[in-house]
Order: C-alpha cells, then sequence, then structure tokens
C-alpha cells in the first residue's frame, strides 16, 4: 500500500552545505531542513476557475513545417545569443540602492520564507501605480544560516534577467537590518495553491505549465544559470494565467560544476543527494519531479523523513499512475533519468529532446513564449490568491548589521 502523501504541507528548501552520505543504504546525515514545516493553511472555498480548450497556435503553419522548425531554431539561438549579451551587462551594471521603504506604502503579508517575508506593498509616488511584492530578507537570519552568497547572487542574478515567466526584480534597496528585493507581482497566488485546490491537473494544463518551465531554463541555462529550486511553491500565476518563476535564492552562475547541497528534498536530483559534481541536469531532474506532482496530485518520491525520500530517489524506480498517457510516461522516464548521460535536458541536442518529444507535438513554443495561446486557467483578481499571516513591524536597529558582508547588495 502507498504511504498517504502529505499534501497540504508546503516544502521547505534545506538551506545547508553538509553532505549526504554518498552510500544510500548507510544511514546518512540528516538534513537540516533549517525551520519547521509551516502549516499550510488550507482554503477550502473552491476557486472559480475558467478553464479554456488549448488549442496550439498555427502561428508556423503556413511555413513547410521543416522549414519552420529551422529557422524558428536559428532565431531562437540569435535571440538568446542577444539576451546573453543583455544579461552579462547588467551583471557588470547591477542596480542598486533605486529606493527606500519610506517609498512604499506596507498592505500586508504574502509569504514567509526561510529568512523573512514577503510584502504586498504599493509605491507612494501617485504617477507610479504599482503593486510590488517586496521580500524583506533579515540580515542577520541570513548570516546565520550561512546564505550571505546566496542572498548576494539572488539579487545580482534576478535583477540582470529579462523573461516572461520569471518575476522581474524592480527596486532593491537595504536598511541597518534588512535586504529589501522589489519584485514584480503576481496576483494570481502559488500553483502550490491551485494545484492542492484542484487536485490534480489535466494533461493540457501540465503541458501548458510544463512548456513556460522548458523556456525559461533554456533561457536561464543559455545564460549559464542554474535555478535549482523548481517546485508548485516557487511558481506563481501572473493574471492572465501565464507563470512567473520567482525566488532566485539558489540560483548560481555555474560553468562547469558545482558541489553545494540545496533545494526541496522531494525535487532533489540522485547526483545532488549523491554529493556528485552536479549542472544543469539537475533542474531538468526538477522538471520531471514537477510534471509528475502537477499530473499526480503528489509529487514521484515521498515520505516522512528527508532519508526515505532519498533512497526512493537514487533508487532508478517510478511508478506512473495508470491515467498517465504513453507519451507522458515516456518523457518522464527520460527526464527522470538517474544516468546523466541519458537524461533529457543534459544530452547534447540539450532541450531539443524535450521540445520535440511527442508529448509536445502541438505546442508551439513560439508562441508560448509571445503569451499568444490561450491559458487553461485564468485566476481571479477580485479575491485573495495569497494566504493570511500575522503581521510583525519591521524593526531597524540603530547601526549597520553584517555591513562587510552585504556591502555587494
Ligand atoms: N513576486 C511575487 N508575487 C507574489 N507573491 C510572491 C512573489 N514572490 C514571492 N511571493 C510569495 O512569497 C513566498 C516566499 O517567497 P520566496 O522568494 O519563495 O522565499 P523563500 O526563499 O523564503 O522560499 C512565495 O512562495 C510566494 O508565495
Ligand atoms: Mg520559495
Amino acid at each position: 500500500m502507498m504511504k498517504k502523501f502529505q499534501k497540504y504541507f508546503k516544502r521547505n528548501s534545506c538551506k545547508v552545505d553538509e553532505n549526504i552520505s554518498p552510500d544510500p543504504s548507510q544511514p546518512a546525515t540528516p538534513v537540516e531542513v533549517v525551520s519547521s514545516q509551516s502549516c499550510f493553511s488550507f482554503n477550502k472555498s473552491p476557486i472559480k476557475r475558467r478553464f479554456l480548450l488549448f488549442k496550439s497556435s498555427s502561428i508556423n503553419s503556413s511555413m513547410g513545417a521543416n522549414n519552420s522548425v529551422k529557422r524558428s531554431q536559428t532565431d531562437i539561438q540569435a535571440y538568446l545569443d542577444q539576451e546573453k549579451v543583455k544579461f552579462l551587462e547588467k551583471i557588470e551594471n547591477p542596480i542598486r540602492q533605486n529606493a527606500t521603504l519610506e517609498d512604499f506604502e506596507l498592505i500586508r503579508t504574502i509569504g514567509t520564507g526561510s529568512f523573512g517575508r514577503v510584502v504586498l506593498v504599493k509605491h507612494r509616488k501617485e504617477s507610479i501605480v504599482e503593486t510590488i511584492a517586496l521580500k524583506v530578507l533579515d540580515r542577520q537570519v541570513v548570516f546565520k544560516m550561512k546564505q550571505v552568497d546566496h542572498t548576494l547572487a539572488e539579487k545580482k542574478i534576478l535583477q540582470a534577467l529579462s523573461c516572461p515567466f520569471i518575476v522581474k526584480l524592480l527596486y532593491t534597496f537595504k536598511d541597518n537590518s534588512y535586504l529589501y528585493l522589489g519584485l514584480e507581482y503576481a496576483p494570481g497566488g502559488e500553483m502550490f495553491t491551485h494545484l492542492r485546490t484542484s487536485g490534480r491537473y489535466t494533461e493540457e494544463m501540465t503541458r501548458f505549465c510544463a512548456a513556460q518551465i522548458v523556456l525559461a531554463f533554456e533561457y536561464l541555462h543559455h545564460l549559464g544559470v542554474i535555478y535549482r529550486d523548481l517546485k508548485p511553491e516557487n511558481l506563481l500565476f501572473a493574471s492572465d494565467g501565464y507563470l512567473k518563476m520567482t525566488d532566485f535564492g539558489f540560483a548560481k552562475r555555474v560553468k562547469d560544476r558545482t558541489w553545494t547541497l540545496c533545494g526541496t528534498p522531494e525535487y532533489l536530483a540522485p547526483e545532488i543527494i549523491l554529493s556528485r559534481g552536479y549542472n544543469k541536469g539537475v533542474d531538468y531532474w526538477a522538471l520531471g519531479v514537477l510534471m509528475y506532482e502537477m499530473s499526480a496530485g503528489y509529487p514521484p518520491f515521498f515520505a516522512d523523513q528527508p532519508i526515505q525520500i532519498y533512497e526512493k530517489i537514487v533508487s532508478g524506480r517510478v511508478r506512473f499512475p495508470n491515467h498517465f498517457s504513453v507519451d507522458l510516461k515516456d518523457l518522464l522516464k527520460n527526464l527522470l533519468q538517474v544516468d546523466l548521460t541519458r537524461r533529457f535536458g543534459n544530452l547534447k541536442a540539450g532541450v531539443k529532446d524535450i521540445k520535440e518529444h511527442r508529448w509536445f507535438k502541438d505546442m508551439d513554443f513560439i508562441a508560448m513564449y509571445e503569451k499568444q495561446l490561450p491559458a487553461p486557467f485564468v485566476p481571479r483578481t477580485d479575491k485573495e490568491n495569497y494566504e493570511m499571516y500575522d503581521e510583525q513591524p519591521l524593526t531597524v536597529a540603530a547601526t549597520e548589521r553584517f555591513q562587510k558582508e552585504f556591502a555587494d547588495f
């Protein structure tokens, strides 16, 4: 009998550099999940949603199929190369201190994380009509959890990105106690909430979401950035029903390989668990976990204790629900592939192996990138899509905390 999945608990990312035992049969150092699991208060009132039939766009159909594929591949490559130049320029000249807390009116907390909270704010200047999700990081907590480098990278990378499926960083500033990231607000709520409310997604909906993640990863990996924290808790719906990826707390520019153990237990790739050097392949493993979780309503590897989850992950065994289509199962087997020399996304053809897989045969990725496809679900914006949290005042110290450590922020 399969153990029931604890579906209403949000999963914390592990933010430790500790190694897990490379031999899964040996007792491993348990991964310290930093803060206790926050109980997700489940919104029982069902959100009314508008499901539209998803049809693939015929944008390229007037051109010969081969022609359009060839043409668009070249276009995509040229486009990505241009984007990389822009990214590198912004990395060299990052935005700094372009606002202060006084510029904003605080409305309410919409999210809490390991190092602080995310507060919905409005710009005070009447000429600027903007609602912003302000991520507030406590310097002391970041320092204590040894996340200084990750936090500096989060800001530096995010401010340089420009992708339709990634939240934009609009403001960044700091005071004596906190670091602030002013993000484009995604009013539709977390995929986590929607997925738990719906039970599971249709394969059409899974495909609509997965295609956007594929495009976001294609973009990020082209820039040499790996994301490392894909999960429904970090995917938000914009008002148009398209996704916005948030939380770049683990994003990293990686040339060759990296070794840090970080991520969320259910979504960790085997090579992270086995303390091997890893790269972008971990994001494609996580894509497989996400696609499985969207279509099934629960992730492929779960258990009460992280160590039991890790044993399942490295075992190379995955069981699929009966309702998964043949094509979905085939793509998932190639993403949840322990052998890195066989994992889709990580091979010579790169992301092409995924985009051209049968499960995506009707997907027009260019139309998706241009947001020309009807979204299967458009969130209601006349209601709250984020949980309520206890409010706590931001108390700012009289002297600057960890000045040296956060000088680059
Ligand atoms: N741009 C945003 N718009 C709306 N809500 C957001 C935004 N960014 C983050 N949130 C909310 O805040 C939560 C925590 O933010 P996140 O960046 O994921 O922090 P952590 O690194 O602590 O997980 C998210 O899961 C989401 O619910
Ligand atoms: Mg998060």
